[in-house]
C-alpha cells in the first residue's frame, strides 16, 4: 500500500503545482491588461479611479494642449468619456472586444478611439477590463 501513498502524494502536489501556476497565470494577464491601457494611452481620455490610473499628463506642452483641446471637443460634443472602473458590470468580453473593433455603437455611434493594436492585445485589453467590477466608484462619474 506504500506505492498507493506515493501515488496520492504524487497528485497532491501536482494539484497544488497547477494551483499556484494557474494563480500567477490570472495575476500576469491582470498586469497585461493594465499594460496595454497605458500602452494605447487609453488614459487620454478615461481614468480608471479604482485603480488610481489618472488621465495622461503629457510633458511636452504642445501634446498636452492638444489633448485638452480633444477633450473639450468630446465633452461639447456631449461624448464623455467614463471612468472605466465599473466597465465589467455593463459589458462583457464579447462586446468590449468588438468595441475595441468598431462592431458595435454607443448613441449609434462607435468607439472615438481607433485601436491600433492586434486582435490578440485586443482580446487581452477586453478580458481585463471585464474584470473591472468596482462599482463603489460608479457614481462618481455620472455627469
Ligand atoms: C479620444 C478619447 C478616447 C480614447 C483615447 C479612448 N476612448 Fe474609450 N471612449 C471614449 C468615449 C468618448 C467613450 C463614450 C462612448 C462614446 O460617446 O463614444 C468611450 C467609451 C469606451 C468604453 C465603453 C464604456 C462604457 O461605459 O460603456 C470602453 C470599454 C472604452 N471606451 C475603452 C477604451 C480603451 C480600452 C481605450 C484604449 C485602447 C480607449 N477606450 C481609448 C473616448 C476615448
Amino acid at each position: 500500500m506504500r506505492l498507493f501513498r506515493y501515488i496520492i502524494l504524487f497528485l497532491l502536489l501536482v494539484g497544488i503545482g497547477v494551483f499556484i501556476t494557474s494563480g500567477v497565470n490570472a495575476e500576469k494577464n491582470q498586469n497585461a491588461g493594465e499594460k496595454l491601457f497605458l500602452h494605447f494611452n487609453c488614459n487620454a481620455c478615461h481614468t480608471i479611479k479604482a485603480l488610481h490610473i489618472s488621465l495622461l499628463r503629457p510633458k511636452n506642452p504642445i501634446e498636452r494642449r492638444q489633448m485638452r483641446r480633444s477633450l473639450r471637443k468630446l465633452r461639447r460634443e456631449g461624448r464623455i468619456p467614463p471612468d472605466l472602473s465599473d466597465v465589467g458590470n455593463k459589458h462583457n468580453v464579447l462586446w468590449l472586444n468588438r468595441w475595441l473593433e468598431h462592431k458595435e455603437k454607443i448613441d449609434g455611434r462607435h468607439h472615438q478611439e481607433i485601436f491600433h493594436g492586434t486582435a490578440h492585445e485586443r482580446e487581452v485589453l477586453a478580458h481585463w477590463e471585464e474584470t473591472l467590477k468596482y462599482s463603489k466608484f460608479y457614481d462618481k462619474n455620472l455627469k
